[in-house]
């Protein structure tokens, strides 16, 4: 599905009965894929998820799934039936006594016949590293940071939303839930859902996004395709952003006097590329069977 945003701002009344601008003349149409989400804290990322979602009205312009109006009527519904957020604070998810309750809660809200709930809940805590036997009957409140995030992020995937979006998913996992977190969002985008990832993870969103949008005091700064943004180093630095590792790499090389080409976003691309430069022969042998 295509959500499109137009002339979208938002304000919050501040301490003193101020009007503080979170977004600000955002326009972006987001479509099939993955789309990762840039900013320093406080650039609106999570307003424009809320935004996205349905969950947060704004002040002024549209928004548009499919061509809809999605603020009312059959496009917000619509809206509604397809949506999956993953809050930036999986508290703020979490409603029900247990884990199997609140991860299956969306799709027996949904008509799901409660057998068939209980294994596409597991299956999604699975996909997250987590069993349903070892937690079904546990509070989501008495979970461990990660175990509450991978929860949560199970509870949306297990719906199958066609538009999935990710307010930092990666913050607090460990490596292992990590990876895991990034198979599914590539899965879901690979799939065909439209999926948009906010993250300060250049890195996580340099293994899943095809494009990335920047924000800054809620307006859009950049938007392109992930090579273009996050395999620049300079560009990121411009914008007060953190580059892919693997381009800061790339660019400490280039001062150094190795000419590094390709803009690479992981350890693999950086590695070929630096045979490449080396004038070693590139993947044949040696950086294959590598993985990032
Ligand atoms: N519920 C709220 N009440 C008042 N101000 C808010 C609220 N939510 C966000 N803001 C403000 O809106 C701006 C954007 O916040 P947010 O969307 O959370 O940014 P990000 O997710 O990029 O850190 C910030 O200045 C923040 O303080
Ligand atoms: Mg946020």
């Amino acid at each position: 599905m295509r959500l499109r945003l137009e002339g979208v701002a938002l304000s919050f009344e501040g301490a003193r009965g101020e009007r503080n601008r979170a977004l600000d003349d955002v326009t972006l149409e987001v479509g099939p894929g993955v789309t990762g989400l840039m900013g320093r804290t406080g650039s609106g990322k999570s307003t424009l998820l809320e935004v996205m979602a349905g969950a947060l009205r704004p002040d002024a312009g549209r928004l548009l799934v499919d061509g809809r109006d999605a603020l009312r009527g059959p496009g917000a519904r619509a809206l509604a039936a397809s949506v999956g957020l993953v809050f930036q604070l999986p508290e703020r998810q979490f409603f029900e006594p247990t884990v199997e309750r609140e991860v299956s809660f969306g799709l027996l809200a949904r008509g799901v016949a409660p057998d068939e709930a209980r294994a596409r809940s597991a299956r999604a805590l699975a996909l997250m590293g987590l069993s349903l036997d070892g937690l079904a009957g546990r509070s989501p409140f008495s979970l461990s940071g990660g175990e509450r995030r991978r929860v949560a992020i199970a509870s949306v995937l297990a719906l199958g939303p066609r538009l999935l979006l990710l307010d930092e998913p990666t913050a607090g996992l460990d490596p292992r839930a990590r990876a895991a977190c990034l198979e599914a969002v590539r899965a879901a985008g690979a799939a065909g859902a439209t999926v948009v990832m906010a993250s300060h993870d250049a890195n996580a969103l340099a293994a899943v996004a095809d494009r990335v949008v920047a924000l800054e005091g809620g307006r859009v700064t950049l938007d392109g395709p992930v090579r273009e943004l996050l395999g620049d180093a300079p560009l990121m630095r411009a914008h007060g952003l953190e580059p892919a590792c693997a381009a800061r790499a790339a660019s400490a090389l280039a001062r150094a006097g190795l000419s590094v080409t390709g803009s690479p976003l992981t350890a693999d691309e950086l590695a070929e590329a630096v045979c490449r430069a080396l004038g070693a022969g590139g993947s044949r042998g040696v950086v294959s069977g590598g993985r990032s």
